[in-house]
């Protein structure tokens, strides 16, 4: 099955919940990277694929009451869900809207900083949004991007569960035209789209002790894709359900440690 355009996460009302506990762990790594392109009070910010929540706080506070933030989200209930956040946190310079990150309909060569974290290794054709993002920037601004590659994803000990659904899930993305190492090609897919100044930055977490959701990521993932692999006939509805259940008995077990995969952090300049 291969479904043009696909987002390979999906949308299950557990995968919000996920993203916005993944945005609020990720604060610091936001807050890292946006100390890298220097203050941003009174400039405008989009943030492209914001899901629930994005970074939309962290940017509003840095810019300011006289600047401007504009998230962009494709899916209608994540966009719904970050207004709400928007508006529950009072983010009088936030505006969130449904839109394509590829085609945004927004004015080229006008915005302070673009960013996006965590769409192009979900997505065909990253390129794109790369180029898209470019476009957007003013000249002489930013472009910081905060990506995945699955490269070093281990648990230890080691599980036959991981490995085989890790084979499944990576033949279901090659299948689709989804790169899940595509952490590895920003910078070069920043420099081609004519950035330069650029910058990089890998992060990597190994979480040892019981308890953090990203210790249970892979599981969600194969949870998340389930009824697309089975519908794929790259596994059977019954060994999912046997694999996936003793994924997750692993990866919570206190004895086993999750090494994340690498995220990427790249950043430059649009000459100008
Ligand atoms: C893994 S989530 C990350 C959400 C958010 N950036 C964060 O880090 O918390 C990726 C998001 O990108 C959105 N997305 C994927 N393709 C998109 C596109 N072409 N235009 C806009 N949003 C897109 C998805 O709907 C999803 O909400």
């Amino acid at each position: 099955m291969i479904l043009e355009d696909q987002y390979f996460l999906g949308y299950r009302s557990a995968e919000h919940e996920r993203l916005q506990a993944q945005a609020e762990d990720f604060q610091s790594e936001a807050a890292w990277l946006f100390d890298q392109v220097g203050p941003l009070d009174g400039k405008t910010v989009v943030e492209l694929g914001v899901g629930p929540r994005g970074c939309l706080d962290e940017l509003a506070r840095r810019v300011g009451p006289d600047g401007t933030v504009i998230g962009v989200e494709r899916e209608a209930e994540s966009v719904e869900l970050a207004r709400k956040f928007v508006v529950d946190r009072t983010l009088d310079n936030v505006d969130v809207r449904h839109g394509d990150a590829r085609a945004t309909g927004l004015p080229g060569d006008s915005f302070d900083l673009v960013t996006e974290r965590l769409i192009l290794h979900n997505v065909p054709r990253p390129e794109e949004i790369v180029a898209e993002a470019v476009r957007l920037a003013r000249p002489g601004g930013w472009v910081a991007f905060h990506e995945g590659d699955r490269v070093g994803q281990v648990c230890d000990p080691p599980a036959e569960s991981w490995t085989r659904l890790m084979d499944v899930l990576k033949r279901y993305a090659d299948r689709n035209t989804i790169d899940l190492f595509v952490g590895r090609r920003l910078p070069g897919l920043l420099r081609r789209a004519g950035l330069v100044d650029i910058q990089v930055r890998p992060v990597v977490y190994i979480d040892h002790e019981p308890g953090h959701p990203r210790r249970v990521v892979l599981a969600d993932f194969a949870e998340n894709l389930r009824d697309r692999l089975i519908m794929s006939e790259l596994i059977t509805r019954e060994e999912f359900d046997d694999l996936h259940a003793a994924l997750r008995r692993h990866l919570v077990d206190p004895g086993t440690t999750v090494i994340s995969h690498l995220y990427v952090q790249a950043w430059g300049r649009k000459p100008g």
